[in-house]
């Protein structure tokens, strides 16, 4: 089988449209959205499509995703973007999703530059907006045709106790974080669905990167570890009801990143911020405060990409599991 990584957009279609072909292929066509074209070789899925085929990789590829269709919302940077690359790396074709359309298009074009047969491209989307996710997705089965892994990262922290969290900003948290999961899964399980009734076979997989703050409470920082708590109970009925159709859905819940921009950015990260709050008795350096936070984690430092693709990776590859919160947190925190 030949992969091939774009099909010209412009192809018009009328309704859907499924034809089984009299070998292992199908085409699925679906109105105004794009094809799903299975065939042996590039040449064939030319001709079925009667179409230009922008780009077709006959390179052997390799990697533990390899030619999967990946989204990965808040891409732009931090873990969103660590898990982009390094998805990209095991030859996905990697959506990058985020509201930063400056660093989001800056990355993609960075990943493109690879000489892999893979590709990557940036989708303005902001997921508290139905609206914005259903385009993100559509623009991802046109450009790729199809969706096998759709990655909710994008999140915000805004931390407050009850004195301090206005209305506004509790109702801006709850709609990024937990609003913006069920509008990434109500967009993308259709496709993943039709996906599955075109190949019985095939698994796809929705993964929540959620947070430690999502197996315990969180003081004066609940509206972000109630929504990240509400994201569990997401994904714990989203994989019930999408596991007939081979769609796995689970939470990955890393530990603090500390060497990410939420954490170390120098004007704006929490170090600086909780520094400055006078947070942490005794602190006088930034470094005074993150070895504070650092002496809190059992394997003594804080949680890197690396630790998290290694879950999506085991959450993608293992068939036998669905509905489940993987912690990633360096032994800070365990499951009961
Ligand atoms: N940083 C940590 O210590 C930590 C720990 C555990 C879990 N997490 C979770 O990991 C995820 C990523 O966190 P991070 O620290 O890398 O964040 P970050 O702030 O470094 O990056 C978040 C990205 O999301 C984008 N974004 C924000 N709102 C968006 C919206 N409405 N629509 C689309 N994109 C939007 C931003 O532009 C940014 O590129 C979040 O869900 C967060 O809760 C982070």
């Amino acid at each position: 089988m030949e992969r091939i990584t774009e099909i010209n957009p412009d192809i018009s279609n009328s309704d859907i449209k499924v034809l089984p072909l009299n070998y292992t292929g199908h085409i699925v066509v679906v109105q105004d959205c794009g094809l799903v074209l299975l065939a042996p070789t590039a040449d064939e899925v030319a001709k079925l499509a009667q179409s230009k085929i922008i780009s077709a990789d006959t390179q052997p590829v390799k990697g533990r995703v390899a030619g999967k269709i990946v989204i990965v919302t808040g891409a732009a940077q931090g873990f969103g973007q660590g898990i982009a690359e390094s998805l990209f790396t095991e030859d996905a074709n990697v959506v990058i999703a985020d509201l930063n359309e400056v660093k989001g298009i800056e990355l993609a074009n960075a990943l493109n530059t690879n000489k892999s047969g893979n590709r990557a491209f940036f989708v303005k989307c902001d997921v508290s907006d139905a609206k914005s996710v259903e385009q993100m997705i559509e623009a991802t089965v046109n450009h790729f045709g199809g969706l096998d892994l759709l990655i909710s990262n994008a999140g915000i922290l805004r931390a407050g106790g009850l004195d301090e969290m206005t209305p506004e900003t509790f109702d801006l948290m709850t709609r990024v974080n937990y609003n913006g999961f069920f509008h990434c899964a109500r967009a993308g399980a259709p496709v993943m669905k039709l996906q599955w009734e075109m190949n019985p076979a095939h698994f796809s997989d929705i993964i929540q990167i959620n947070s430690k703050s999502g197996l315990k409470g969180s003081n004066k920082n609940f509206a972000y570890a109630g929504a990240k708590f509400g994201g569990i109970g997401l994904v714990q009925s989203f994989a019930l009801e999408l596991m007939p159709f081979r769609v796995k859905v689970n939470a990955i819940c890393p530990g603090n990143f500390f060497e990410g921009p939420l954490w170390s950015d120098p004007d704006n990260g929490l170090f600086v911020q909780y520094l400055n709050a006078g947070k942490i008795p005794g602190a006088k350096t930034v470094e005074d405060v993150k070895n504070h936070y650092e002496a809190q984690v059992p394997a003594g430092r804080g949680c890197r990409v690396k630790d998290v693709v290694r879950a999506i990776l085991y959450a993608v590859e293992q068939e036998y599991e669905t509905g489940q919160a993987i912690p990633v947190t360096g032994g800070q925190e365990m499951l009961r």
